[in-house]
């Protein structure tokens, strides 16, 4: 096992034979979820806290269900209760945390770079569940891992990532997840809606959706991120679905086979039709997330491991 991270921050420091031994052991937890005794002791006795400063559903419930299936304590942390509101800073709460010797912190935080902040801080190992507008790595592995177990391969794939790019950390960890992989990306969108740093990412960018989808693989779809938006991005979201939201008939210029994907949560009749969403056919949005709770075990045993491998006095 090559796998040698402390902390799990984004997809930016992993290389092509980490993301691999991911998600081959992602593909066993994929087995045991689906068998009647979904349990390890891989995780037994160690403790994991859940720290979200941002709304969550999936990904939250998901890092939960992982962590109870590999063994371990796990603790959500209310953190619209916390001290935080009474004006604790965030790496006060980390230390206090940290002083209780859990073993994997699990955070999403609506700052990008909060996450890195915080590894620096503490001495257990850190997944990130999305920092502001800079990384989501587990979507993007949970992504790769749904791609792979649909097209046989994660490589050489032509891949259209649709909506909302600039707001978006999901679009920004898949960027990176599968150029290291090898397939060819397409961000689809109105040019409000693209990062400024655009040309340093090595894709291809296209405003016209249904020239963006001719002959790709997999669409992925994106939510428009209005929390992240201080208006003016678009017109309105009658005009944004007539341009830009999937539908059957914008679909049909992509392959015949091509998968469609949402992280969700899903605006149905903004970004994506609701009959499509649910077309079982085309869209693997439910494997997506059945793919989360997989990835998120591999991740986290990975990370331990590599912990107990590493001398006692190493670790910052
Ligand atoms: C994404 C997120 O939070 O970045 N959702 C998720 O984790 N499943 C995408 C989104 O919020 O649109």
């Amino acid at each position: 096992m090559t796998f040698r991270a402390e902390h799990l921050l984004g997809i930016e420091h992993l290389s092509p034979t980490d993301i691999t031994a991911i998600l081959d052991l992602a593909d066993q937890y994929v087995d045991l979820n689906r068998s009647d005794r979904k349990h390890s002791e891989v995780l037994a006795g160690q403790t994991q806290v859940n720290m979200f400063f941002e709304n969550s559903t999936r990904t939250q419930a998901s890092f939960e269900i992982a962590g109870k299936r590999l063994g371990a304590d796990v603790m959500n942390m209310a953190m619209q209760a916390s001290s935080i509101k009474k004006g604790e800073t965030l790496i006060d709460t980390a230390l206090t945390l940290n002083a209780m010797h859990p073993d994997l912190l699990v955070v999403r935080h609506p700052h990008s770079g909060a996450v890195n902040l915080l590894a620096e801080k503490v001495n257990c190992a850190v997944l990130n569940a999305g920092d502001g507008r800079h990384e989501h790595p587990t979507q993007a592995l949970l992504d790769a891992l749904t791609i792979r177990r649909a097209k046989g391969r994660l490589h050489r794939l032509n891949v259209a990532i649709c909506g909302d790019i600039a707001h978006s950390r999901v679009a920004r960890s898949n960027i990176l997840l599968l150029g290291k992989m090898e397939n060819r990306i397409r961000l689809v969108g109105p040019p409000t809606l693209m990062p400024s740093e655009i040309d340093q990412f090595g894709v291809e960018v296209y405003e016209d959706m249904r020239e963006g989808l001719e002959d790709v693989d997999v669409v992925m779809m994106l939510r428009l991120q209005r929390e992240r938006m201080d208006g003016g991005f678009i017109p309105s979201e009658r005009e944004y679905y007539h341009r830009y939201g999937l539908d059957a008939e914008k679909l049909s210029h992509a392959k015949n086979d091509a998968i469609v994907m949402h992280p969700g949560p899903m605006n149905r009749g903004v970004e994506i039709d609701g009959t499509l969403a649910d077309d079982i056919n085309r869209s693997v949005i439910q494997e997506q997330v059945e793919m989360g709770v997989a990835v998120r075990m591999a991740c986290m045993e990975l990370l331990v491991k590599a912990r107990k491998l590493k001398p006692v006095g190493v670790m910052v």
